[in-house]
């Protein structure tokens, strides 16, 4: 449930390590603040305020007269920030019922005054930007008080969160910054790792990072060099002895032919004929493996040509590609891959169909027959090499058992998958995905 909502991205998540707690720690130092400091400062400036109030009242009523009362307030002014003045005979207006719900700093001011004055008054924070009005209902009038917002507002409150939300900026701006150069290695390996998957061709890259991403790109590194030794060395030794066979099994056939006819020898020339076929297709499948390098494909063409030359050799295809379908592939070894499903189907079944298409971030390859079919049982053991459902060797049901183990590998090279399956034609279904 947590897990939809945390980033998916390293980056994400180590900048949420980091920020987290950095955000917490604010939110919780600034509530702490309020509750504590900036609720018990506006506190002491209203009652201040209040109070200084409330002491020019009681010197104007100990101490009446004109003069006298000219000279209070001249104090209040000079000392106290207070302009004062006396509105003989005014009334308070009637309170506001619609005035605006009164802030934390109103209600504060209002709670003072009420505690100390004893008397109607009347608060007026929002008419004036940079001061505040308080009436005061006297036997003789109206005293109207006017004195700067300042005097009842911790103006630090702002500048303290200001710097908070600044530094926590500038913070997780730095912490961006050098976060994204930790993830770059990281990010540049499994772009690496992937493309190697994928059968495509992988520049050496330059190791950089922390300790940790650089001790795995260089393991990646090796066992990249690994893999591409073992694939040489094994189409080397494919290669090189499917070649040396060739001549002692040329020798073989003359003799042969300098026999004289009978059933053993005809047996005998047959067997050889079959290991000459295997041999081919030793080598073919090693020279395909070798050098070819990936390049952009179009697919729709390609599967185009294929089944183009097996409807000129009788099969009855049906072709439906989705839209072009343009990848980088092998070409000449992927199309061996194609030409050995769809021989395979000519060889069991009537109708063919061949059905291509994107889903999501793969293309998927079907080839569906009518044929009899593979058993569920035994479709992981058709891909192994030389293995044949029909163990007699019949030249009209079959090869030599190379050609799914040689597709399995192409496909496996492109980093993509094959499996047999069912086929709604009531044969076989062969499948292939490929990573887009
Ligand atoms: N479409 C199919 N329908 C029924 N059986 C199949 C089909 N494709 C393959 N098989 C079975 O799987 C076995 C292995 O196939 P594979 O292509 O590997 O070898 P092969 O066709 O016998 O020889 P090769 O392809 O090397 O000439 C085949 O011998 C056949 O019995
Ligand atoms: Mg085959």
């Amino acid at each position: 449930m947590i897990k939809r909502f945390l980033p998916q991205t390293l980056l994400g998540r180590s900048l949420m390590i980091i920020v987290m707690p950095l955000v917490l720690l604010q939110v919780i130092a600034t509530y702490i603040f309020y509750e504590r400091h900036w609720d018990t400062i506006t506190r002491r400036l209203a009652r201040d305020l209040a109070g200084e109030i409330t002491v020019i009242i009681h010197l104007m009523e100990r101490h009446p007269g004109e003069e006298e009362e000219k000279w209070i307030l001249d104090q209040a002014l000079t000392f106290l920030e207070i302009r004062a003045f006396l509105k003989e005979g005014a009334v308070l207006p009637p309170e506001d019922a619609a005035a605006p719900a009164f802030s934390f700093l109103d209600d504060t001011l209002h709670h003072e005054l009420e505690l100390l004055l004893r008397r109607p008054f009347r608060i007026d924070t929002q008419s004036y930007d940079r001061e505040v009005e308080i009436q005061v209902q006297l036997p003789e009038g109206v005293l109207k008080v006017i004195t700067p917002r300042k005097r009842l507002f911790s103006s630090t409150t702002y500048i303290f969160i200001m710097w908070m939300v600044g530094i926590s900026l500038i913070l997780f701006a730095i912490a961006t910054l050098f976060m994204r150069n930790q993830v770059r290695p990281i990010r540049r390996l499994a772009m690496a790792a992937d493309r190697f998957g994928r059968g495509l061709d992988v520049p050496d890259f330059k190791l950089a990072g922390a300790l940790e991403v650089r001790q795995a790109a260089s393991a990646f590194n090796l066992m990249r060099e690994r893999i591409q030794r073992q694939i040489s060395q094994r189409t080397d030794m494919l290669s090189g002895v499917s070649h040396d066979l060739k001549t002692p099994l040329t020798r073989i056939k003359l003799q042969l032919a300098m026999l004289k006819d009978n059933p053993d020898v005809a047996n005998i020339q047959a067997d050889v004929a079959d290991m000459e076929t295997m041999l081919e297709g030793y080598l073919a499948f090693a020279r395909g493996e070798g050098g070819e390098e990936p390049a952009d494909v179009n697919l729709s063409a390609l599967l185009r040509e294929v089944a183009g030359s097996a409807r000129r050799e009788g099969a009855a295809i049906d072709l439906h590609i989705e839209g072009e379908i343009v990848l980088p592939l092998r070409r000449d070894a992927f199309k061996r891959c194609l030409t050995n499903l769809v021989a395979n189907s000519m060889r069991h079944a009537e109708h063919i169909a061949i059905r291509a298409g994107r889903r999501e971030d793969s293309v998927v390859l079907t080839i569906d027959d009518d044929g009899p079919g593979i058993p569920a049982d035994q479709r992981e053991e058709v891909f192994r090499p030389f293995y044949r459902l029909d163990t007699s060797r019949n030249r009209e049901t079959g090869g030599i058992g190379l050609g799914l183990a040689i597709s399995r590998d192409i496909i496996r090279g492109h980093g993509g998958e094959i499996a047999l399956d069912d086929s709604p034609l009531g044969g076989l279904r062969a499948q292939i995905r490929l990573p887009f």
